[in-house]
This record gives C-alpha cells, structure tokens and sequence, in this order.
C-alpha cells in the first residue's frame, strides 16, 4: 500500500530489518539506573526478554523526571467526577508529593519490593496514585476492576497473595452507590490468602467499617506520614521485574495473570505517544476507560505520564453523568487533544443522541483524534463519530495481553487511508500472519486465526503470574513459533488487518471482557441445572450480550422463572454485575455433535438470527428447531 506521506513504511521496514537497533533507539526515551546487557536476550524467559540486565524505576519515569526536567508545574492529572460534582487538578509537582507520601505508607504497613498489593478502586486519582506507590518501591500492583464480585477479587486475592489492599469505601456508578467495603471483607473471607493490611479511602457517600489492626483509614495514614516528612524514593528494580499484574477472562473460572514488565513496557508505551497518538508532553490526553482494564493501566495511568502529558480521570458514564453531551463538556473544559474510548460509548451516546445535537453546545475545536478499541469497531458508528465529530476516527486492535495496541492507524507517523472495518495495519514489533487450524499461512482475504511470530515485542506479557505451564498452553503451543491472538479475521491485499471474532469462550460486553466458560461454570452449580451453554448474543448497544440455555434435571418442576432469575443472581453475586447476565432460558434439550460437543457457535448464529446450516455431526437435528422456538419466544433469532 502506498504510504502517501505516511512515515509508516519506512518506520515498520526500519523494525522489520532490525529490531533490536529499533527498540533501542525507542530505549533512548526513557531513564535508566543501569542499561541492558541485551537490547533482547533470546535465551531466557518463555520466549525471551527484553532489556535484559537494564535498571529503572516506572514511577521515576512518569514521575520525578519530569519534575527534574522543569515540568513541576504543568498539570498531570485532572480528576473530573460529575457523579461527584468535582474537578481536581493535580500538577507533576503535586502528584510526586502524593505518590512519594503514600509509597512511605505502603513501606510502613510492611510491603516491600516483590510484594504484591491489590487496587480494588474506583476512578478517582487515588487508584492512579496507588498504582504509581507501588512502582515506585518495586511492589506489584494488581488492580481489580470495582464491577466483579467478591468471589472473583477473592480469587485474584488467591492468585496473587497481596501483602496489602489499596480500596475505597464506595464507588459511584452514574446515580447509584456501590459500596466496595463489604465486597471487599467478603473476599477476604473467601480468599485463603489475607492480606496483613487494607488501606481504605473513605469516601462520604458511603462510609465503610474499620476493621481494628487490619485496615488503615488512607487518609490519616497520608497525613501522619506527611506530617513526619516520610517520604518513599524510587527503587531501582530490574527491566524484567514485574510491574503489575493484571487478570483477564480465559476459557475457564480461573482468571489469566498478565505480567507487564517495568523497562519494555515503558519503551513500547512512549514509543506510542507520539508516533502512534501524535501527543505531545503539556497536551492533554484522555483515555475513557477504567483503571481495571488493560486501557486504563496503559493509558490512564502509565503512557500519558511517562510522556509528560496530562491523563484525565473520569469518574462518570458517556451517558446519565448528566446527559450524552457529557464527553463533550469534559473534552472542551479540560482542552482534550485526543480521547480514547470503547465504540461501545459511543453507541451509547449515539442512541441518545442521535443527531450529536449536544455536541454544539462545546467547543471542540481542541480535538484532533479520537481512538476506538476494547471490541469490533461497527463501521456505522464510527462513521457517526466522524461526521459528528469531524475529527479522525482510529479504531486499533487490542489485548490485555499485549499491553498496546497490535495495530492501527498511526497518527503521528501520518494517517493512512481509512477502510472501515479494519483497525488498519501492524505497528512496529509485530508482524500477522493468518493460519488455519494446521498452522498453514493464509493468503489475502481468507479468513483463518491471526498469529504473531514470536518474539512479541517490548510491553507484552511475558507470562502469566506464576504459570509459566498456562501461559505456554494457552498462546504458544497451538501455532510452533508464534503467539496465537484467539482473534479470528483476515489480512486484504494491501495488508490492513479484519479483526472479527474471538476463537475461544471470550466475549466482548460493553467493551469489558468476559469469559462465556466461566459463566457456564457457575451456572452449572445451581442445583436444579443439569447442563448448560452460555454463548455471547450481538447486541445493538454492548457489542454482545450473554445469553445462558439450561437444562434442568429431570423431576424439577418449579416455575422455570423463578430457576431462571435465581441463575441471574449466581453470575451477577459470583462474577459481579459487570457479566451484564441478565437473558437467561430453559430448554429442553442443547444441541449436540454425536460426540457430545455443544453446537453453540449454531446456537450463536440462531440467535443472531444469521443465516446457519444443520452440521453434518449433530446428533439430532429436531432440537435447534427447539432452541429457535425458545429464542423466538424471547424475541430473538429474527
Ligand atoms: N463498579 C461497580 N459496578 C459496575 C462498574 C464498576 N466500576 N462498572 C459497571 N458496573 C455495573 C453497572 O452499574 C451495571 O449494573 P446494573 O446491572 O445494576 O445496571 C453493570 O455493571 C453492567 O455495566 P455496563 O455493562 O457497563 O452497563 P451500563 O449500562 O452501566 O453502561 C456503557 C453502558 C456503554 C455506558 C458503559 O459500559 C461504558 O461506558 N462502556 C465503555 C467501556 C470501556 O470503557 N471499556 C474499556 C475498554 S477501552
Ligand atoms: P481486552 O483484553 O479486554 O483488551 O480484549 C481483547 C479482545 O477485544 C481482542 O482479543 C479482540 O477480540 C477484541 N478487540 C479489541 N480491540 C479490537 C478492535 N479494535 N477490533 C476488533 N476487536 C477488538
């Protein structure tokens, strides 16, 4: 593809031909304490390692450095919180003092470099700060997102036996209080591993209980400590030392760790903020996300920072915080270059708004780009969002895996020519290739699963949390040599990338991901269910929607209604309101193949009410006619 006056051929032959000469070139943008031995040492890790022997600090880098280089001043973090009524700017000089303070309380309730510690918070700019505290003396931070239940932090909790909990009393969702304390004590019943301490923000909308030698009021330990001049200084840790972990849904109950790393996560992540978002340090950058997912560690928290941008914290919904014209009276007040949400926002804006008549309330004049990710772009809405807004609309591929995206449209390197559908093509360190289901290379527009040669490229996981077996299993071994995306689509002739649908149990719900198994797991432990499939259903609003089928045991003969919202309330108590599990029926029977394997991706498209066949190895026919009937019942499957 003619690159018009794109830099971006040039740019990606440059890290083709030699990608160690580019990445550490990219290196160049960040403090080190001590530099690599190997820009990527081949020999260790799963696959291996970049920045091998390197020193840093990740919280130096979005902190301090800025504050040595003259930047004290400029604003770094805006928190604005409509469900709040407030707006708070904090300047780099300020947030230093905010994350070096609360670092010293982190090392006096006893956690060390290596520990882990949980964030379970809300959007408010103490989980940034919190996140940032545990950078800065070397502990792990695992943030769990405020909409699972206790039973999913309990097995975070398990998984990454914290030291201590960072958490709030209470988070705001648009107009309701959704208290995190009791979630919270809950799991740590739950949990085996408990944590020695639990330092509680409180919040006045909700006030939580202290729990006597265990939890820590945040605020009176921040002001004791500051009174004292207590103050934690940044700990030089390893390139290859974790940063963070943070769970995403796999096939199963058991969440996936993803390790970030401190020093390839840092390049790769700069490297972004101006070759792919055209941001410079002083601009302000918003990411609509929620420091929980992969989007609000990267783009939050840790890339606007590292860069000398400012991040926004937004504590609030696209829409109801108080109308669909909230985005735009927060891009106009705070002079917002860029944001980045889920398109699923912008549906939602869209169905309130039809016309973007609110958009003309604001002056947008400040916005240059907005950016797309967390599922399938549809291109209608994104051509609403560039009527609307006027602006580039970029939509670019994601994983929580790979920490940034894997390709897109790079502004700063010069725009590409927009197709609609196609998150445009790879970014530097990442070469596709489309396999089929023997690892034999597609050509151009068949459709087979995308897969990524290996070495994946700095700020990728390098494994998962202590499962160096799992993380093998599940995206090195099914193609030799490559990392396997679980994403399914094409390459076109000019190499954009069609990014269509996940191979596995993973759904896309309103932009959050969620694992259709794990849904299936605890349905399965109602005591009148038999068996059960859950599948992910296309929804106008959310992308996709859980729909559960259950078959009851034989003799059961209460009001299926009543069956049915009792299952509701497992997955929304066991996984947490966020699983949006809410379409539930029973059946008869669930198809099956001869071998006993359910048909749900049939099932999926009887939904959809998408042209399907009968397969050839189903055991008997007669009962997607049955599943029809039900879902018409529902209205479904149109
Ligand atoms: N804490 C507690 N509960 C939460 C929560 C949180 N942080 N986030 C969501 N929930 C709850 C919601 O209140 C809702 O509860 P309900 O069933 O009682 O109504 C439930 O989880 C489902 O939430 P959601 O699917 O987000 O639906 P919604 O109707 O509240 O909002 C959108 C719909 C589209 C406005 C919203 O999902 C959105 O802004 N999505 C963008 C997602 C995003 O930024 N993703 C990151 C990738 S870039
Ligand atoms: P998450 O780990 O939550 O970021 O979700 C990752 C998954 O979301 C990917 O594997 C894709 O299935 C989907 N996804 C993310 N971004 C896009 C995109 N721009 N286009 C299509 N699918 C996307």
């Amino acid at each position: 593809m003619a690159a018009t006056e794109s830099r971006y051929d040039d740019v990606y032959r440059f890290w083709q031909r030699d990608p160690e000469a580019f990445w550490g070139e990219a290196a160049r943008d960040v403090d080190w304490y001590r530099l690599w031995d190997d820009v990527f040492d081949p020999y260790s890790g799963q696959y291996g390692r970049w920045f091998a022997g390197a020193e840093c600090n990740t919280a130096y880098n979005c902190l301090d450095r800025h504050v040595e280089a003259g930047r004290g001043d400029q604003a770094a973090l805006i928190y604005d919180s409509p469900v709040t009524g407030t707006t708070k700017t904090y300047t780099y000089n300020e947030l230093t003092d905010e994350v070096a303070t609360l670092s010293a309380v982190l090392v006096d309730v006893g956690v060390k470099t290596g520990d882990r510690v949980i964030i379970y918070m809300p959007m408010i700019a103490e989980a940034v700060m919190a996140m940032l505290a545990c950078a800065r003396i070397g502990a792990v931070h695992s943030v769990v997102f405020g909409g699972f239940a206790a039973n999913e932090l309990a097995t975070r909790i398990d998984d990454a036996k914290p030291v201590a909990i960072m958490s709030a009393s209470c988070g705001i969702e648009g107009s309701k209080v959704i208290a995190y304390k009791p979630l919270l004590d809950k799991a740590i019943e739950l949990a085996k591993t408990k944590p020695s301490a639990c330092i509680i923000l409180q919040r006045p909308q909700a006030e939580a209980s202290i729990i006597p030698g265990r939890d820590y009021d945040w605020a009176q330990a921040v002001a004791l400590t500051r009174s004292r001049g207590r103050k934690a200084g940044p700990v030089a840790v390893k390139a290859t030392d974790p940063l963070y972990v943070l769970y995403t849904s796999g096939t199963t109950g058991q969440p996936k760790g993803v390790v970030r790393d401190n020093g390839g996560h840092m390049v790769a992540l700069k490297w972004t903020m101006k070759n792919f978002y055209n941001i410079d340090p002083g601009e302000v950058f918003w990411a609509a996300s929620d420091v929980g997912w992969v989007v609000g560690h990267s783009y939050i928290c840790y890339a606007p920072l590292l860069h000398g941008a400012t991040t926004l914290v937004y504590e609030g919904k696209p829409v109801g915080t108080p109308d669909a014209g909230a985005f735009w009276r927060v891009i106009a007040q705070h002079k917002v270059v860029s944001l980045f949400t889920a398109p699923t926002a912008f549906r939602a804006i869209k169905k309130e708004d039809p016309n973007g008549s609110l958009i003309g309330k604001y002056d947008l004049s400040c916005l240059r780009a907005l950016f797309l990710a967390g599922e399938r772009a549809d291109p209608e809405t994104l051509k609403w969002a560039e009527e609307k807004l006027k602006v580039p609309v970029i939509d670019h591929w994601w994983q929580t895996e790979t920490g940034w995206c894997i390709a897109g449209n790079p502004v700063g390197l010069g725009l590409l020519p927009v197709k609609h559908g196609s998150p445009t093509v790879a970014m530097p360190g990442f070469e596709l290739h489309v396999l089929d289901d023997n690892g034999k290379r597609l050509g151009a527009n068949e459709q087979g699963t995308i897969a990524i040669p290996l070495p994946m490229p700095p700020g990728c996981l390098p494994t998962l949390w202590g499962n160096d077996k799992r993380f093998r299993e599940s995206y090195l071994t099914q193609f030799e040599g490559y990392y396997s995306t679980s994403d399914a689509g094409y390459l076109d002739e000019d190499g954009y990338v069609y990014v269509m649908a996940r191979t596995d149990d993973v759904i896309n719900v309103a932009g959050h991901r969620l694992s259709t198994g794990q849904m299936e797991e605890v349905v399965a432990r109602h005591p009148d269910v038999a068996e059960c499939a859950v599948i992910g259903v296309a929804d106008a609003l959310k992308g996709q929607l859980p729909a559960g089928f259950l078959v009851l045991n034989a003799g059961v003969s209460r009001d299926h209604k009543e069956i049915e919202n009792e299952v509701v309330s497992l997955v929304r108590n066991d996984i947490g309101p966020v699983a949006a599990f809410k379409n539930v029926m029973v059946v008869q029977r669930l198809p099956k193949t001869r071998s006993g394997k359910i048909l749900r991706a049939t099932m999926r498209k009887i939904a959809d009410g998408e042209p399907w066949t009968t397969p050839a190895t189903i055991d008997d026919p007669a009962i997607l006619d049955e599943i029809k009937g039900v879902l018409a019942g529902r209205g479904m499957g149109a």
